[in-house]
């Protein structure tokens, strides 16, 4: 039942992937999203991803560890003049024959876009997220770009972005990507069980806004694990002490969005690409964890990070 058969590689067999629960969008935000009619959602056990189990969380271990492989292995490719049709070729490539993965991006579909094309996202300057590589777009010295990997390994996902600063990046171009990543680790910093989802909105939209910045809201993170896109959504604005309050194993992405400019967005005719509605700069940094009694684990941590 709610499956949808997905055609890969052609090394890969057809492969049956479970759309996401409730008829998906779970990083859009249904009301904020003029497009988008999602289903009602299916009843279903457990109400947020969480892993139940040592076998389970050994999978998302090694899932997040081979997302986060994927950006550790992209970043000398990334130079000017570089299409980001030539990223995906190279990250497909690696996904599939290197490390046995299924690029979840490819022929995903929300329930309202055709399928995505690529087979991970690439979101050059003003695009705030689901960019589609393209071989029209060839990088310049300047450009700021993220790029967004999620990989199945054992039907586990890992989904984890970074952004990369091209050749010499412009001063604006650096805080801004600087500052995002903060975000995304004082969002991180506010994970612990007993916490609440609103302790980590709160803590991203308050260093983004002492920043000058704003926080994108029609595009949040989710939980994830066997499913791509689940429960809970993960608002990277809010309240402190508001909010589901987190678990021991919950599974979730934190993926902050952050704008230069004004925090509104639009999506282009492609259905896909998200931009800012000022055109200004936007950045984004995400990373899969686990709610442990004490913090968080970061199962998509790159070697080169020190996560404070
Ligand atoms: N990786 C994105 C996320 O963080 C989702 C991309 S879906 C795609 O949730 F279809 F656009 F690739
Ligand atoms: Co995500
Ligand atoms: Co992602």
């Amino acid at each position: 039942m709610n499956l949808e058969i997905r055609p890969e590689t052609a090394k890969r067999p057809l492969e049956a992937v479970p759309l996401p629960p409730g008829g998906a969008l779970y990083t859009i935000i249904p009301s904020k999203l003029e497009h988008a009619v999602p289903a009602p959602r299916r009843s279903r056990i457990p109400m947020v991803a969480r892993v139940q189990s040592e076998d389970e969380i050994a999978r998302m271990r090694t899932a997040g560890r081979l997302a986060a492989s994927v950006l550790e292995m992209i970043g000398e490719h990334v130079v000017p003049g570089v299409t980001t049709d030539r990223l995906d070729e190279i990250c497909h490539a690696y996904i599939v024959d290197e490390i046995g993965c299924i690029p979840a991006p490819l022929n995903y579909t929300n329930g309202v876009a055709p399928p995505f094309p690529k087979s991970i996202c690439t979101s050059v300057n003003h695009v705030v997220c689901h960019g589609i590589p393209s071989a029209r777009k060839v990088l310049k010295s300047g450009d700021i770009l993220n790029i967004d990997v999620t990989v199945i390994k054992d039907g586990y996902h890992g989904d984890t972005s970074k952004m990369f600063l091209v050749g010499e990046p412009g001063v604006l171009a650096e805080r801004l990507s600087r500052v995002t990543q903060e975000c995304l680790y004082l969002g991180i910093g506010a994970v612990r069980a007993g916490a609440r989802l609103g302790d980590i909105g709160h803590a991203i939209q308050t260093h983004a806004e002492s920043q000058g910045f704003s926080v994108v809201r029609e595009f949040c993170g989710h939980g994830i694990g066997r499913t791509f896109h689940d429960e809970p959504q993960v608002l990277h604005y809010g309240k402190p002490d508001s909010g589901m309050v987190l678990e021991e194993g919950m599974t979730f992405t934190i993926e902050p969005m952050i704008n230069a400019g004004k925090r509104h967005v639009k999506i282009l005719p492609d259905q896909w690409t998200v931009v800012t509605k000022d055109h200004k700069l936007s950045a984004q940094w995400e990373h899969t964890i686990m709610v442990t009694g004490t913090g968080a684990e970061v199962l998509t941590r790159r070697t080169e990070e020190t996560l404070p």
